[in-house]
């Protein structure tokens, strides 16, 4: 009875130390008229890695109408775009091993989603982050701020 109590102190002890892990799943919607369900996506500084989900809630193919998101800084999105859009569809839109891309999911058909895992670690500099979706021709309006603070 006492191990047990004591065990449930330190767990507590440890959740209130570190961010909360719901603190750190974001969830994100491409909706079915070619946009974001926001305009910024907002991590908080206590999250190490974060658990970005992207749903596509529309009803198209993914060949048609599929929707990705990317991370990198606002800067380097215009060069992130060309170079993904020259990978093509097999390669999400992203070109291999785009060391300005910070994180991205696959291409999702509609009503398809997914989760992705990364560190923030990138995040944490004085330049402005972008995400976006870099299926041709979206980014234009399929964009926002990504805000960590
Ligand atoms: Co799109």
């Amino acid at each position: 009875m006492i191990k047990k109590l004591l065990g449930a102190t330190v767990v507590f002890g440890f959740i209130s130390s570190a961010a909360y892990a719901g603190e750190c799943d974001i969830s994100i919607d491409a909706t079915a008229n070619m946009a974001f369900s926001s305009k910024e996506i907002d991590i908080k500084k206590t999250c190490k890695e974060v658990n970005l989900t992207l749903k596509n809630t529309g009803n198209m193919p993914k060949a048609a109408m599929g929707h990705n998101l990317v991370i990198s800084k606002k800067a380097d999105m215009q060069a992130v775009l060309a170079d993904g859009n020259a990978a093509g569809l097999a390669k999400n839109f992203v070109k291999e091993n785009d060391d300005r891309v910070i994180a991205y999911t696959a291409v999702l058909g509609g009503g398809e989603s997914a989760t992705i895992k990364f560190k923030t670690d990138k995040l944490n500099s004085k330049d402005t982050f972008a995400f976006f979706c870099s299926f041709p021709g979206h980014a234009a309006i399929m964009n926002g701020v990504v805000k960590f603070n």
